[in-house]
């Protein structure tokens, strides 16, 4: 068995992702390391003479797709994907994910929720019992910052633990922007034993955006490790 670092690991769910593109198809570009391996198979598949159409899920993205040659659109003119390949910060085996870690999760949900399939690509290291060990990124609007961080946190008290909910700086040490304009706060759940409870709630919650938990998108997780590619739910 040949030993697979994480970033090959990355690589080869991606290329087991890319497998599923056809000539024509209108696709999501997802963010992040691993589905930046997937844009650049897709580059190779335009270099190569393939006629595809791309919509982006974040300006990083874009950027790597238009140095790549790949045409991109967008969900105006192209409102109904056939299929979104995107990375999770983590995922469980009902295929639930928290996303948001590279702070794309707005464009990432609208993109993945306009599209006939939702496909993520993952590494093994990924994949946990009971989501929440990975900070759940929620996307919030800047006015009325601390009476939503309140509001916030006690939803994510309803998850039994009381790990802080902190404004996501960035490099500069200012609160880091989303390509939305908007500010992330990173809660330290530990444990979300009731995911669509707490979703419900954040969605219902004044100043909340979006939030990071992805239930009922993805309609399979391409799981890689040196073992190979595992696959749960429907690539079909
Ligand atoms: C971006 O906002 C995220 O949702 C990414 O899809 C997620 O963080 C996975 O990123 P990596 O592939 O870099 O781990």
């Amino acid at each position: 068995m040949t030993v697979l670092s994480v970033d090959e690991a990355k690589r080869l769910a991606a290329a087991r992702a890319a497998e599923l593109i056809r000539p024509g198809m209108k696709l999501g570009l997802g963010t992040g390391s691993t589905a930046k391996h997937f844009v650049d198979l897709v580059g190779e598949k335009v270099k190569a003479g393939m006629d595809l159409i791309c919509v982006p899920t974040s300006e990083q993205t874009a950027a790597q797709a238009r140095a790549l040659g790949i045409r991109l659109s967008t969900l105006d003119e192209t409102p109904e994907l056939d299929l979104t390949v995107d990375g999770a910060d983590e995922f469980d085996t009902k295929m639930r994910l928290i996303k948001g870690g590279g702070g794309a999760l707005l464009r990432e949900k609208i993109v993945a929720a306009a599209s006939k399939k939702m496909i993520v690509i993952t590494d093994r290291s990924k994949q946990v019992e009971v989501l929440g060990k990975f900070p759940l990124p929620v996307e919030v609007v800047p006015f009325g910052l601390e009476a939503t961080r309140r509001r916030v946190e006690k939803i994510c008290r309803m998850t039994g633990t009381r790990g802080p909910v902190k404004l996501r700086m960035g490099a500069d040490g200012k609160p880091f922007l989303t390509d939305g304009g908007h500010y992330i706060l990173d809660c330290e759940c530990g444990m979300i034993s009731y995911p669509d409870a707490v979703a419900t709630a954040l969605a219902a919650t004044p100043g909340v955006v979006e939030h990071g938990l992805f239930i009922g998108l993805a309609k399979a997780v391409i799981v890689a490790d040196s073992a190979g590619v595992d696959i749960i739910g429907d690539l079909g």
